[in-house]
C-alpha cells in the first residue's frame, strides 16, 4: 500500500510555492508553509488568498471549501516549523547553490523518514540529493504554472531515488487529481526542454525587430492555438526564473546555442522587469502580480493601419492547391484575383525567363497588391523580384491549413516591400474577417519558425529513448495547456511538410540543433507522412 503524506511542508512561496500550497490544501492534506522572512510570507499569504477567492468568484470553489482549505495551512518563518512533516517541497529560486543548502538543511530538521522533493525546472536532482544524508529519498515533483490549473507533474528519480519513494509520490500524484510522469534527471526533463528554446527564439525575434511583441504572440495563440504567446508565458514564469532555467539548460544541455538566454533577458533581469510578479516584464501590468495588461508605449495605437483603402484588385502569384485556395477566399470576400503562376522556380537567366518575367509583370500591371501564396519555406523575395515590381508584393501566410479555415494571416514583408503594401495587405486581412500580424521574410516567418523546432526537438527527445510519443504528448498538453501534443500535431500537419519547413529553417540558419531528426527523415523516407497515409508516429486506422 502506498505511503500516506498527511502533512507537507512548502519552502518558499513565490509563483510556483503559493500554487503548490493551494494543491495540497485543497485535497485534504495539512500543510506548513515556509518563507523566508515576515514580509516574502505576507506576500505568500496574500498570493494563496488572492488565488482561492479567484477560484470562488469564478464558481470553481465554494465558499466552505476555501476556508476548510485555508485552516489546513499554517504559515511560518524559517525550516523549524518542518519538524513533522512527511514531504518537504522546495520552491525557491532557480540556483543551484541555494537549493543544495537548502536540502542539506532541510535534512537536518525533517524526521529522517520524510521524503524531500525539489521543484527545480532545470537543475540537476541528483546534485541536490547528494547535499543530503538520505539521497534516496529525494526526489523531483515538477509543477507546472499555475500550480492549481495545470494537471502535469513531472516526478524526477535520480540512480539513488527509492523506487518505493517514486511509487508513493506518483500516488500522491493521483490523489492531488495531477498526472504523474515519471522521468529521469535530465536538463529541462520533457516540458522545459521543450519549451524553453521556443522560448528565447521568441525573445531573440522580438530583439531582432523582426516581428512586435504583440504579433510574436497572436502568431502562437491564434495561428496555432496555444493559450497564451511565448512572450505572455515568459512574463507568467518570471524573467528571473527563465534566465536560470536557460542559463542552467545550455550548461546541462550540451551548450546548444538555442539555449544561451537572449541578451535582452538578462538586461530585463538585471532591470528588474521581471514579467507579471514586478509589474513589467515584455508587457506592463495594471500592478505587481496582475494579469491585467497596462497600456504602454509599446502599445499598438488602435487603427494604425487606417488610411490605407482595401485593395479591390489583387494579384495572386503561386501555384498549387495553396494559391487557388487563397484565390478562393478573395474571391469569397469580393475581391477581384488575378492569378499568375508562380515564376519563381523559373531560371534566374536566360532568354525565357525573360519571356516569362515580361507576361507576370504585364499580367500584374493593373492590380493593386501583389499577393504571393505558397509554402512557408519559400522566400518572397525571391518571386517578388519576378513580378518586376517587388515593392508592391507582399507574402500573405494563412498560418494552420487550408486559408477558409485559418484565422490567423502573416503579412511578410520582404527587403522590397513598401508601408503602403503592408497596410494594404493588413485592409486586406481586415476585409477577409482575419487577424493580421506582420514579419519578415525568413523560413517560417513567425509561427511555424517557432513551432516547427520544437516538433524537431520532441522527435529528437523520442529518439534518444528518453520518454514515449504519449508521456510527451501528455506533457504538453497537461504540463503546458497545448490543444495537441507535438506527435499528435506531426501526424496531423504531415511529417514531410514538417521535414520541407524544418529543412528550410536549418538551411537558412545552420545550428546544430536545427538539423532535422533522422527519425523524421526516416519516417518520411518510409512513406509514414501521417494521418493521411493511415500512419506517422502513430498508426491511424478508419
Ligand atoms: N515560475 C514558473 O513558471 C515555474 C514553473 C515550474 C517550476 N518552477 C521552479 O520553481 C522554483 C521557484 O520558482 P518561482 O518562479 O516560484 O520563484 P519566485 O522567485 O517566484 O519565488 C521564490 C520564493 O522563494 C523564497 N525563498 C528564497 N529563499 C528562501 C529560503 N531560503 N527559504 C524559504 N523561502 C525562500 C523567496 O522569498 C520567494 O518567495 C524554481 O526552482 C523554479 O525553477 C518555476
Amino acid at each position: 500500500m502506498a505511503r500516506e503524506f498527511k502533512t507537507v511542508g512548502v519552502v518558499g512561496l513565490g509563483t510556483m510555492g503559493a500554487g503548490i500550497v493551494e494543491v495540497f490544501a485543497r485535497n485534504g492534506v495539512d500543510v506548513v508553509a515556509v518563507e523566508v522572512d515576515g514580509a516574502a510570507l505576507d506576500k505568500g499569504r496574500a498570493n494563496l488568498t488572492a488565488s482561492t477567492d479567484r477560484a470562488v468568484a469564478r464558481g470553481k470553489l465554494d465558499p466552505a471549501d476555501r476556508d476548510a482549505l485555508h485552516a489546513r495551512v499554517t504559515f511560518a518563518v524559517g525550516l523549524d516549523a518542518l519538524r513533522d512533516v512527511d514531504l518537504a517541497v522546495e520552491a525557491v529560486p532557480e540556483r543551484l547553490d541555494l537549493k543544495r543548502r537548502l536540502l542539506a538543511e532541510l535534512d537536518r530538521v525533517c524526521p529522517p523518514g520524510a521524503v524531500l522533493a525539489t521543484n527545480t525546472s532545470s537543475l540537476s536532482v541528483t546534485e541536490i540529493a547528494v547535499a543530503t544524508e538520505r539521497p534516496g529519498q529525494v526526489i523531483g515533483l515538477h509543477f507546472f504554472n499555475p500550480a492549481p490549473v495545470m494537471r502535469l507533474v513531472e516526478v524526477i528519480s535520480t540512480v539513488v531515488t527509492a523506487p518505493e519513494v517514486a511509487r508513493d509520490v506518483q500516488s500522491l500524484c493521483a490523489r492531488l487529481g495531477k498526472v504523474g510522469v515519471s522521468v529521469t534527471d535530465r536538463a529541462g526533463f520533457i516540458a522545459n526542454a521543450l519549451l524553453f528554446g521556443y522560448l528565447n527564439q521568441a525573445i531573440g525575434m522580438y530583439e531582432a525587430g523582426y516581428a512586435s511583441r504583440e504579433d510574436i504572440d497572436a502568431a502562437m495563440q491564434q495561428g496555432h492555438g496555444l493559450p497564451m504567446g511565448p512572450l505572455t508565458l515568459l512574463d507568467l514564469i518570471g524573467l528571473d526564473t527563465a534566465y536560470q532555467v536557460l542559463e542552467t539548460m545550455y550548461q546541462r544541455g550540451g551548450h546548444d546555442r538555442r539555449h544561451a538566454a537572449a541578451p535582452l533577458l538578462r538586461q530585463m533581469v538585471t532591470a528588474g522587469l521581471l514579467g507579471r510578479k514586478s509589474g513589467r516584464g515584455f508587457y506592463t501590468y495594471q500592478a505587481p502580480g496582475s494579469s491585467r495588461l497596462a497600456p504602454d508605449e509599446l502599445t499598438p495605437v488602435a487603427g494604425a493601419e487606417a488610411g490605407a483603402p482595401a485593395p479591390r484588385t489583387v494579384g495572386v502569384v503561386g501555384s498549387g492547391t495553396v494559391a487557388t485556395d487563397v484565390a478562393e477566399v478573395l474571391t469569397a470576400a469580393g475581391v477581384d484575383v488575378v492569378a499568375v503562376a508562380d515564376p519563381g522556380g523559373v531560371p534566374a537567366a536566360g532568354p525565357g525567363d525573360r519571356v516569362v518575367r515580361d507576361r507576370v509583370v504585364r499580367d500584374l500591371a493593373a492590380v493593386d497588391l501583389v499577393v504571393v501564396a505558397g509554402p512557408s519555406t519559400a522566400p518572397v523575395i525571391d518571386v517578388a523580384m519576378a513580378t518586376g515590381r517587388p515593392a508592391d508584393v507582399v507574402g500573405l501566410h494563412f498560418v494552420g491549413g487550408l486559408a477558409a479555415q485559418a484565422r490567423l494571416v502573416e503579412v511578410v514583408r520582404s527587403v522590397r516591400t513598401s508601408p503602403t503594401a503592408v497596410r494594404a495587405a493588413h485592409q486586406l486581412c481586415a476585409a477577409l474577417g482575419r487577424t493580421a500580424v506582420t514579419c519578415g521574410d525568413r523560413a517560417g516567418f513567425i509561427a511555424d519558425a517557432l513551432l516547427l523546432p520544437y516538433l524537431n526537438d520532441a522527435v529528437r527527445m523520442l529518439e534518444s529513448n528518453y520518454s514515449t510519443a504519449d508521456d510527451i504528448d501528455a506533457a504538453m498538453k497537461l504540463g503546458c495547456g497545448y490543444p495537441a501534443g507535438p506527435f499528435e500535431l506531426l501526424d496531423t500537419v504531415g511529417l514531410d511538410v514538417a521535414l520541407a519547413v524544418q529543412t528550410a529553417i536549418h538551411r537558412e540558419l545552420p545550428e546544430p540543433g536545427l538539423a532535422p531528426a533522422p527519425l523524421l527523415r526516416n519516417l518520411v523516407t518510409a512513406g509514414r507522412l501521417g494521418r493521411r497515409t493511415g500512419g506517422g508516429f502513430r498508426d491511424h486506422v478508419g
